[in-house]
C-alpha cells in the first residue's frame, strides 16, 4: 500500500474534552395544540433589533451574561419557552421514550404510520451482498461505505464514530472525491465521487482511509486525511482533491423540504439588505433552492435519499439505476447485482417518507430554566440567529400535516462563506469550497449527550459546541469574536441552550 494522497482538510477538534456535560433532563413535553404562532415577528428583524443595542463588536470586555437585557428578549425565544413552542412544530417526539431519531411524530394519525414504519425498517436494515437470504435487502455493493443508514447517522445511541483514536477513520465519515474540471467539480476518473473503503468479497476496496491531527496555534485540531490506494490499482488524479463529511440528525427533514423556494430566496435578500451576514441559495440545475446536505446540494429528500442508497450502500433505485462503478472498476462492473433496479420505487417512497415524518426531540428546557433563557438571549444577541434562523415555515402547499407550519430547526438553509479554514478545497455544485449551508441545530444537543464521541462540523473537527463555534470564520467571524468576547458564564449559558436542543 502507498499513500496516494494526503488531504489537507484542517483540524481536529483537541482535548477531546468531555463532548458535553450530561444536563439534567427537564422532559418538559409541549403540546402542539398551544403553540401560538400567530404574532410572528421576523426571527431576522429581531435579532438586528436585539443587536443594536447589545454587543459593540470590538468592546474588548468580557460580557457578563446579566448584560442582555430581559426587556429585549426576541419573540422567538418567547415562543420556545413561554408559549411552549415544540421544535418541530406538528413533528415534535418526546424526548423521554429512548426512540430519538427513529420515532414517528406523536400527532401523526395512525393510517400514515405503516408506509412510515416500512420506511424505518429499510432505514434501520443491513443489506446483504446477492444474492442474499431476504431478497428485499440484498445488492449490497459492489463497493460500499456502511451497511445501513443507521451504521452513519444519528440514532438514539447517539452518533456513530467517526475519526477514532487510533488514526482508522470509521465509515461513518464519508469521504468526498472531486476535482475541478471545466469549470465544473467532477469526480476522480478511476475513484469516482467518493472513496470506498469497503467492498464485497469479489472486489477490492477502494483502500484505506486514516487521519492524524492538525493542531492549530489555538490549541484546536483538524483532521488530515490519508487516503491509501492499493499498489496494483491506479493513482488518485493529481488534482483530485476529498472531503470529509460528517453524517448528520435526520430529524424534521419534511418540514425542511416544505419550505418554499421563494421564502428561502427572500431570507437570502433580506440577509444582503441587512449586512451581517450573506448567505445565498444554492439554486440546483433544475432551477430549484438546494437544501439538503453540508452544501445543499440536493432539493428533496427522495434525491437525497436515493444518492445515500446508490454511494453510500451501493444499492440502486430507478433514480441511480446503475452502480457506482466508474469505466474502469471492471471488477465493480462484473459483480453480482441484486436486481433492477435493487431498491422498488415504493421502498425508496417509504425511506422518504420515513425521514419527512420522524419526530423532532422536543426542545428540553422548563421555561423557568434561567440558564438556557439567558443562553437563548445571547445566541440572539451576538448573531448565531442571522444564520442558525430559530423559526421558519412551510409553504401553503405542502403536503398533509406539512402546510403552513411554524417550527424551530435554527438554520437558514443557506450556503455562507465561513473563511479559509473551514475551506477544504472541494467545491460541489456550484458552491464553492469555502461555502457550507448553516446546519439545522435541533436535536443535536441530544446527539452529543447521547454519543461517546460525537463529532460537529462537516467534518467533525469539533468534539464540543465550544470548540465549533472557535472554527466559525468568514462571515461568521463577528458572531464567533462577539461569543470569545462573552464572559465564561454568559459562553457557559449559550452551550447550556444549545444543549437542550
Ligand atoms: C457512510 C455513511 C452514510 C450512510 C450509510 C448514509 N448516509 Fe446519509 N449522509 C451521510 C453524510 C456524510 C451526509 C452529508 C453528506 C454531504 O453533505 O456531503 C448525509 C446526508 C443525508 C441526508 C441530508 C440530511 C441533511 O440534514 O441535509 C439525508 C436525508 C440522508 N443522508 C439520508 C440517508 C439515507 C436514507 C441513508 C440510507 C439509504 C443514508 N443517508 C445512508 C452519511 C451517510
Ligand atoms: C454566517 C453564518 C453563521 C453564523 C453567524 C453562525 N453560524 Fe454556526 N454554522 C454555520 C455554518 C455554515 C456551519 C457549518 C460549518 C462547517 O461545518 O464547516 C455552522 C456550524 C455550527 C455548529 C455545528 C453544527 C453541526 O451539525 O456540526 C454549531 C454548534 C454552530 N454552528 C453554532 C453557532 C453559534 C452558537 C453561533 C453564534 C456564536 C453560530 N453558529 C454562528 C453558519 C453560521
Amino acid at each position: 500500500m502507498r499513500v496516494s494522497l494526503v488531504v489537507s482538510a484542517l483540524l481536529l477538534a483537541g482535548g477531546a474534552s468531555a463532548a458535553c456535560s450530561s444536563p439534567e433532563i427537564d422532559d418538559h413535553r409541549h403540546d402542539a395544540e398551544d403553540h401560538d404562532s400567530g404574532q410572528d415577528v421576523d426571527a431576522q428583524d429581531v435579532a438586528r433589533d436585539a443587536d443594536s443595542d447589545v454587543h459593540d463588536a470590538d468592546s474588548t470586555d468580557a460580557m457578563d451574561a446579566d448584560d442582555v437585557d430581559p426587556g429585549d428578549e426576541a419573540d422567538w425565544i418567547v415562543a420556545l419557552f413561554d408559549r411552549g413552542a415544540p421544535l418541530g412544530g406538528p413533528l415534535t417526539s418526546d424526548a423521554g421514550s429512548g426512540w430519538q431519531f427513529l420515532e414517528i411524530a406523536d400527532a401523526i394519525p395512525v393510517e400514515m404510520t405503516q408506509n412510515f414504519s416500512v420506511g424505518r425498517e429499510l432505514f434501520m436494515a443491513d443489506w446483504d451482498p446477492a444474492p442474499g437470504p431476504r431478497a428485499v435487502l440484498d445488492g449490497l455493493g459492489p463497493y460500499f461505505h456502511e451497511t445501513s443508514c443507521v451504521g452513519c447517522h444519528p440514532t438514539s445511541a447517539g452518533r456513530p464514530p467517526t475519526l477514532l483514536d487510533d488514526g482508522d477513520v470509521a465509515p461513518g465519515l464519508l469521504i468526498r472525491l472531486r476535482r475541478p474540471d471545466d469549470g465544473q467539480w467532477a469526480g476522480d476518473p478511476h475513484y469516482g465521487e467518493q472513496f470506498q473503503p469497503r467492498a464485497l468479497a469479489s472486489v477490492a476496496p477502494e483502500g484505506a482511509v486514516h487521519w492524524q491531527p492538525h493542531p492549530d496555534d489555538r490549541g484546536l485540531i483538524s483532521p488530515e486525511i490519508l487516503l491509501t490506494t492499493p499498489e496494483d490499482a491506479p493513482t488518485l488524479h493529481s488534482e483530485t482533491r476529498a472531503s470529509a463529511r460528517n453524517s448528520p440528525q435526520i430529524v424534521g427533514m419534511g418540514l425542511l423540504e416544505a419550505i418554499a423556494d421563494d421564502d428561502l430566496r427572500a431570507l437570502a435578500n433580506a440577509q444582503s439588505e441587512g449586512g451581517r451576514v450573506s448567505g445565498r441559495v444554492h439554486v440546483r440545475p433544475d432551477g430549484r433552492v438546494g437544501r439538503f446536505g453540508w452544501k445543499s446540494l440536493h432539493t428533496t429528500v427522495l434525491a437525497q435519499s436515493a444518492a445515500a442508497f446508490a454511494e453510500d450502500i451501493g444499492i440502486t433505485s430507478a433514480l441511480h439505476p446503475e452502480e457506482s462503478c466508474t469505466p474502469t472498476q471492471l471488477d465493480c462492473l462484473n459483480a453480482p447485482s441484486g436486481g433492477a433496479p435493487e431498491l422498488a420505487d415504493s421502498g425508496l417512497e417509504a425511506v422518504a417518507e420515513f425521514q419527512r415524518y420522524v419526530g423532532v426531540p422536543a426542545f428540553r428546557a422548563a421555561p423557568d430554566d434561567a440558564q438556557a433563557r439567558q443562553g437563548a438571549r445571547h445566541f440572539d444577541a451576538i448573531g448565531c440567529a442571522d444564520c442558525h434562523t430559530p423559526r421558519q415555515h412551510t409553504s401553503p402547499d405542502a403536503g398533509e400535516l406539512l402546510a403552513s407550519q411554524t417550527f424551530f430547526p435554527f438554520t437558514d438553509l443557506l450556503l455562507h462563506d465561513m473563511g479559509p479554514e473551514l475551506a477544504d478545497a472541494v467545491g460541489e455544485g456550484d458552491a464553492a469550497p469555502s461555502e457550507w449551508r448553516t446546519p439545522p441545530l435541533w436535536g443535536l444537543g441530544l446527539v452529543l449527550q447521547r454519543s461517546d464521541d460525537a463529532r460537529l462540523l462537516h467534518d467533525g473537527r469539533a468534539a464540543t459546541f465550544d470548540e465549533a463555534i472557535r472554527w466559525h470564520g468568514g462571515e461568521a467571524l463577528d458572531a464567533r469574536q462577539r461569543y470569545e468576547a462573552l464572559s465564561p458564564a454568559a459562553q457557559e449559558a449559550l452551550v447550556h441552550f444549545l444543549e437542550r436542543l
